[in-house]
């Protein structure tokens, strides 16, 4: 039986967290789901799958992107940052991961990861964000439990201590 175009896998190699990483997918396969299932990083979550939630945001080339809404062989060759990618290289959180903890802007963290990575594109680009600036990366992630205050507090907090540290916004 000829196999068709569509059922056909073909390789992408990509940088993950720095490390060089290479898979098989079909033209099909979301990427968010070549994450979890193909290469077992289970830290992107997954709601919705047509990117209303951001819960598997994660930042390509820097750039926060839709896990959901990219095909995982539009990776190939790109340079991928997931939230396992956050923590230090001894493994404790990072800042903002600590700010999270310190101003309990968690609850059931399903929708963490995500929101992670956009604060983290927000905040490297633009150091010294305001809360305008904060409500409006939020808004593109759905988060049912905490009210959003906390993860706000937590990026304030980031905010004013690189600006203190003298980062530009
Ligand atoms: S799972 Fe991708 S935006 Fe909801
Ligand atoms: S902490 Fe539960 S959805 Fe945000």
């Amino acid at each position: 039986m000829r196999l068709l175009e569509a059922d056909a896998r073909h390789r992408i190699r990509f940088t993950l967290n720095g490390r060089a990483v290479e898979g098989w997918a079909e033209p099909r396969l979301l990427f968010s789901d070549f994450l979890r299932h193909e290469i077992g990083h289970t830290g992107t979550h997954v709601g919705c799958e047509h990117g209303a939630c951001g819960a598997c945001t994660v930042l390509v080339d820097g750039k926060a992107m839709r896990a959901c809404l990219l095909y995982a062989v539009q990776l190939d060759g790109r340079d991928v940052r997931t939230v396992e990618g956050l923590a230090e290289a001894d493994g404790r959180l990072n800042d903002l991961q600590a700010a999270f903890r310190k101003h309990h802007a968690l609850q059931c963290g399903f929708c963490t990861p995500g929101i992670l990575i956009s604060l983290t594109q927000l905040l490297d680009e633009e150091p010294g964000a305001d809360e305008a600036r904060i409500r409006d990366v939020l808004s593109g992630h759905l988060c049912r439990c905490t009210g959003y205050h906390g993860i706000i507090a937590a990026a304030l907090d980031i905010a004013a201590t690189r600006r203190a540290a003298g980062g530009k916004d």
